[in-house]
């Protein structure tokens, strides 16, 4: 039982870590492919949409990484009745995953308020950095998972 409620979790977790660094990948490349002289007037728009579509899926993916990595600890707690002692390079790990998720969800937050008055290129350096702390966090997850 226990071994099936870890495996819930990081199911959903695994899968949010794909989320996470795969869309502002994607979002990434169409701001690019969008730089080239576009043939269509609508094109722009049309990207456009599916970047803010791609927003929202970036905040749903590092909501789920924060409730599903609490959700760890709480199947600990339920099954051990104590807490996963964390110290040295596991705690830092940890530290950095945590500080990753409220930065980039307040990124996403911020994109999806204000990104229709932005140049491109402040668009483009958004997903960059969504991307990179997306992959920080996925770099931190194998330090924590053989650390912690
Ligand atoms: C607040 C945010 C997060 C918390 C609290 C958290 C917490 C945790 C915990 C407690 C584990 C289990 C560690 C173990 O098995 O010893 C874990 C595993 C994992 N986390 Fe997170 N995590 C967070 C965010 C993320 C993010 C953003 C990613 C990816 C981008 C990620 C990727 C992973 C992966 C891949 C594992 C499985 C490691 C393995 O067993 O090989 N986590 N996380």
């Amino acid at each position: 039982m226990g071994d099936l409620l870890y495996a819930g979790v990081q199911l959903v977790h695994n899968i949010g870590a794909a989320a996470v660094v795969g869309s502002p990948a994607v979002a990434w490349w169409l701001v690019l492919a969008n730089q080239v002289p576009a043939e269509l007037l609508d094109r722009p728009t049309a990207t456009a949409l599916v970047q803010r579509r791609l927003a929202w899926f970036t905040l749903l993916a590092w909501s789920t990484q924060v409730a599903s990595g609490i959700g760890f600890g709480v199947t600990t707690y339920y099954l051990k009745h104590e807490l996963p002692e964390l110290t040295g390079v596991g705690l830092a790990a940890l530290g950095i995953k945590v500080t990753c998720a409220l930065v980039c969800l307040a990124l996403a937050t911020l994109y999806l308020r204000a990104s229709s008055r932005w140049p491109a290129h402040r668009q483009l350096r958004v997903w960059q950095i969504l991307f990179v702390l997306g992959l920080t966090a996925l770099i931190s997850a194998a330090f924590l998972r053989w650390y912690g």
